[in-house]
Parts: C-alpha cells; structure tokens; sequence
C-alpha cells in the first residue's frame, strides 16, 4: 500500500479542505495528564507573560468547586506588573534545596494569585484552600501554563505589602514552567525529599500499592 493511500482516499472521499480540518482536530488532555503536568516548577520562563484576564480565568473555576456549607470564605487577588516584584521578594522557594536559592535570578514568576479567607482559618476553610489551589493549578496547566503553591510567606507583612483587606493564607506563582521534573515512584518508608541532580528535578512519590492502608 502506497505511503499515502489512506490521505489520498480520504480526500478523493471528503475533499481537500476536509484533510485539514481533521489534521487541527485535538483531543482535551486527560485528568491523569493534567495531574502529571501539574508539577510545581521553580523557574518560569520570562518571555512567557500572564496577562491579568489570564488570572482572573484561572481564579473563575472558584465559582465551580465544592466548599464546606457551602459558606465559600476564599477571594482571591491577582497581581501582574510592579507589584509582582515586591511578591515575590515576601515568598521562599525549594526549601529543600536552599543552597539553590531558587528561584534562579531571571526566572522569576511575574503573575501570582494571592489566596484569602473572610473567615478565621478553620480546617473547613483549610480543605476549601486546598481544593481551590490544585483546582487552579489544574485549569492553568489546561492553559499551558504551571501553578507553584507557595505558603512560606509571612503573612502579615504580604498582608500589608498588598494592602489586602484578608489575611492572605496562600499564593499560587504562575507562569511557564521551565524546570525538568520527573516522578520517582518509592515505597512507603523511603525519603520524600525532593532533590536535583544534573538539572533534573526528581521528586520521590509514594506507589499506589502502598497508600493502601
Ligand atoms: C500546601 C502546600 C504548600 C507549599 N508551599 C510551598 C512553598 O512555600 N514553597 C515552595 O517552593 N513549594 C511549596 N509547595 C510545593 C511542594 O514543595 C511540592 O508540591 C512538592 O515538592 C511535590 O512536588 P510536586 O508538586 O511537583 O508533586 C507547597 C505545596 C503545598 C501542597
């Protein structure tokens, strides 16, 4: 059979233009895919920038996501420009690895969301954080892009620095991810740190078999 023969037949069937359209056809990644590429980077690329629209998107699956009672304390503020400078000088990256000093000069994230409660943190506003910070971290890999949750940050200077009306209990970096990252499925019992080795980030998670208990 010729090379061709199937693209040939195709188009003597549905014409020309129709070869197109099926060659821009995509498929939407999977949950495990997304969850795969859900990585938190360290190093984001500085030619790719996030506009604010591309935050306040990311932010919207708020809107869709369970939350204890139904009570919904989280807001949320997105901050591109100048003032992303000064966020990133209240955050600390890879505590793992300080002799690093990530993250590395020029890779910088420029777009942050900053995460708040109205009510006082509770464990129900702590489980609503975390849906909300991998739902976010979901939906920007959907994008393209890669969410790093960052939580060692004092929150009262962040608080004052942003002039936010909430204590701020969480922020999600977002930009391109540019670190080299692979899973390194270990068993229950054997380290979890992270770690780097000729610029690869490995980080160590826990077989399936044994998170059975
Ligand atoms: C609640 C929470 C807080 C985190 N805080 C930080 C942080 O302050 N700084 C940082 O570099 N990474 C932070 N991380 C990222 C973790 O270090 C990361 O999830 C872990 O190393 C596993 O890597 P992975 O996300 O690629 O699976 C945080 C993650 C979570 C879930």
């Amino acid at each position: 059979m010729a090379d061709n023969y199937l693209e040939k037949k195709y188009e003597e069937t549905f014409g020309a233009d129709a070869k197109k359209k099926v060659i821009v056809k995509r498929t939407n990644p999977s949950l495990e895919t997304l969850l795969h590429r859900n990585r938190s980077h360290r190093g984001f690329d500085p030619c790719v920038s996030v506009p604010r629209s591309k935050l306040e998107e990311i932010i919207s699956v708020n809107s869709l996501l369970p939350s204890a009672g139904n009570r919904q304390t989280l807001r949320f503020r997105p901050v591109t420009g100048d003032l992303a400078q000064k966020v990133m000088e209240q955050l600390r990256f890879g505590a793992a690895l300080p002799e690093l000093h990530l993250p590395l000069a020029g890779e910088e994230p420029k777009a942050f969301i900053i995460i708040c409660s109205t009510a006082p943190e509770t464990r129900f506003v702590d489980m609503d954080l975390g849906i909300s910070l991998q739902s976010m971290g979901l939906k920007a890999v959907e994008m393209g892009l890669n969410a790093l949750i960052v939580c060692a940050f004092d929150r009262e200077k962040l608080q004052k620095v942003l002039d936010l009306p909430y204590l701020p209990l969480a922020v999600l970096a977002i930009g391109k991810g540019t670190d080299t990252i692979f899973l390194k499925p270990v068993r229950s019992g054997e380290s979890l740190a992270y770690y780097r080795r000729d610029g690869v980030h490995y980080v160590p998670k826990i077989r399936a078999e044994d998170l059975m208990v």
